[in-house]
């Protein structure tokens, strides 16, 4: 496997792989401390992020290797009008695998296009984010030891978070999966997806109101209105506070419900919420490095 565009490019077998793959680096780091000596990672971040370019830094170097790269258009020769074609047909000459995030749907496609070594979207526009989708898989296969036989509630903004469409579209492949979607109407998922669930025959419902659904689902999704989606500000002023999850919410959900979220947060949950044990967001950022680190091999046949 040479690219990853959205989680589908792997088969829910290789899925299974890279997770238990990751599940062994996390009992015993050590024994994978060079599996990639003498190669680069370069991470080409168009748009910002804290976990996904750190998580895939640090995997990189626990495996011995070492990263370049860039965490800002601006720094880089986009802001002189560089295509992203030729910025990832130079970044080649330099580096063995790439990670890159950009604001626009399809870039990674794109780059994917132009390049021989293996590319990684780590996220595009409000299209896909395999990685956080492996990183999710994980979390929940830990936590809940299955990933089939689940009721998952995904509340906030499903219109615009690439992570919700991901992680939807990957859960859509396990048997017995119930969506619970909670979302205002102008921030409901798009029609594609809708239309995929519909024809798949899913068991799926979109809500409004998180209060009407939490004490059903075993898993709780929650995600941050995409400001840098919005096309005013006004909109997004009106919808942040859409849903805000707080100990009274808490207290109408299942005993052994997870709480999940990609981040960053902003306010959609309280920071009360930090200390119930079913809030799982910090376990699920952890296992984002080392998720990162098991792809990496993979995709670089290092194992
Ligand atoms: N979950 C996630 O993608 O976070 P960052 O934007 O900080 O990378």
């Amino acid at each position: 496997m040479k690219k990853l565009i959205s989680p589908l490019d792997l088969t829910t077998q290789e899925i299974d792989e890279i997770l238990s793959l990751a599940d062994r680096i996390m009992e015993n780091p050590t024994a994978y401390a060079h599996k990639c000596d003498g190669k680069i990672l370069a991470t080409l971040f168009f748009e910002p992020s804290t976990r996904t370019r750190l998580s895939f830094e640090s995997a990189m170097l626990s495996l011995g290797g070492k990263v370049l790269g860039f965490s800002s258009a601006s720094s880089s020769s986009a802001s002189k009008g560089e295509s992203v074609a030729d910025t990832v047909r130079t970044v080649e000459c330099y580096a063995d695998i790439i990670a890159m995030r950009h604001p626009k749907e399809g870039a990674a496609a794109v780059a994917a296009a132009n390049v021989e070594c293996p590319l990684i979207n780590a996220g595009d526009g409000g299209h896909q984010h395999p990685t956080q989708t492996l990183t999710d898989l994980l979390t929940i296969r830990r936590l809940k030891g299955h990933l089939d036989n689940l009721t998952i509630g995904f509340c906030g903004d499903l219109k615009f978070g690439r992570t919700v469409h991901s992680l939807i579209r990957a859960m859509m492949r396990y048997e017995g999966i119930r969506f619970i979607l909670v979302s205002p109407k102008e921030l409901q998922i798009p029609d594609y997806i809708r239309d995929d669930l519909t024809a798949g025959g899913f068991d799926f419902q979109e809500v409004e109101r998180l209060e009407d659904a939490i004490g059903e689902m075993d898993i709780l999704y929650m995600t941050r209105v995409q400001r840098e989606r919005f096309f005013n500000e006004e909109d997004y002023i009106r919808l942040r506070d859409s849903y805000i999850l707080d100990t009274e919410k808490m207290e109408l959900a299942k005993k052994d419900m997870i709480v999940l979220h990609p981040l960053p947060r902003v306010n959609e949950i309280s920071v009360e919420v930090d200390k119930d044990p079913r809030a799982c967001y910090f376990k699920q950022a952890r296992c984002g490095r080392f998720v990162r680190m098991a792809l990496i091999m993979k995709m670089l046949e290092v194992e």
